[in-house]
């Protein structure tokens, strides 16, 4: 999506505020020199980045004693989370996402992890030269783990705030929302909503991404709406893998 969104971004900012990182693929393409805040509701990811930020030489030693086995792969798996360091944290975090099926970081209710085995051949899961980069381009960076809403703090005039939520669902069966224990339904979309209104009010560059549906055309009326198109990767619908139209809108042209 990158091409399609750099000709979007604003021209100049005071800090850049992200509060669905995720995988982070904006902030990482911009590398800005100023201030940053990135946000996730997940733990586990946001202690993935404190620990690259902070702590790199203790997660690239953790990392060399994992192998790529299915009995060692269920093994880690089983461990909870919340017996282990911060370090052997991300190092299980990373392992897991590497060497599970198809990338993929889901929980049940109980919030365990259930992804299985994803049978690949050579995962890189101690990539030394990226982790490098990565903490590199973290170092300006806070790292907050929280609900998105935490950006109001952080947000004043001339920020650039990009919002890229769990989409809003094209159809009910299509509904893959559930990243962690709680899912984003369309009452965290209004509440979204709100929030984008909010830092419009503040005098920020609010930019966000989200499906072309009527509910996020409803909910964004009257602010600048920029059809963009997706080439899903992870998407179990073989007949939705072409390219599908989805929504950047803006408050500023
Ligand atoms: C669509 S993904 C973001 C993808 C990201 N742009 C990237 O490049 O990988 C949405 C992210 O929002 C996070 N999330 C879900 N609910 C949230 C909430 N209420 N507040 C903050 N983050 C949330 C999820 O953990 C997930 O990482």
């Amino acid at each position: 999506m990158l091409p399609q969104f750099r000709p979007l971004f604003p021209e100049m900012f005071t800090l850049y505020i992200e509060p669905f990182l995720g995988g982070g693929a904006v902030f990482f393409d911009l590398q800005p020199l100023e201030k940053s805040v990135l946000i996730d509701s997940n733990f586990e990811l946001m202690n993935f980045y404190q620990v690259v930020k902070t702590k790199l030489d203790a997660l690239l030693a953790d990392l060399e004693r994992h192998e790529n086995t299915e009995d060692y792969y269920y093994h880690i798996r089983s461990i909870n989370p919340d017996h282990l360091t911060g370090v052997g944290r991300a190092s299980r975090f990373l392992y897991m996402n590497k060497t599970g099926f198809n990338g993929l970081w889901r929980v049940n209710r109980q919030g365990r992890h259930n992804v299985p085995y994803g049978r690949y051949k050579s995962p890189q899961f101690r990539d030394e030269a990226n982790l490098r980069k990565i903490s590199l381009a973290l170092q300006n960076s806070e790292l907050v783990c929280g609900d998105f809403s935490q950006a109001l703090a952080y947000a004043t005039p001339g920020a650039f705030v990009y919002l890229d939520p769990p989409y809003h669902p094209l159809t009910k069966t299509a509904r893959f929302t559930s990243y962690t224990r709680d899912s984003f339904n369309d009452e965290d979309q209004i509440r979204l909503s709100r929030v984008f209104r909010e830092l419009h009010s503040r005098g920020c560059y609010v930019m966000l991404s989200n499906s072309d549906t009527d509910f996020i055309r409803d909910l964004y009326e009257g602010f600048e709406i920029t059809t963009v198109y997706a080439r899903r990767a992870i998407n179990c619908r073989g007949d939705r893998r072409g390219p599908i139209p989805e929504l950047v809108i803006r408050n500023y042209r």
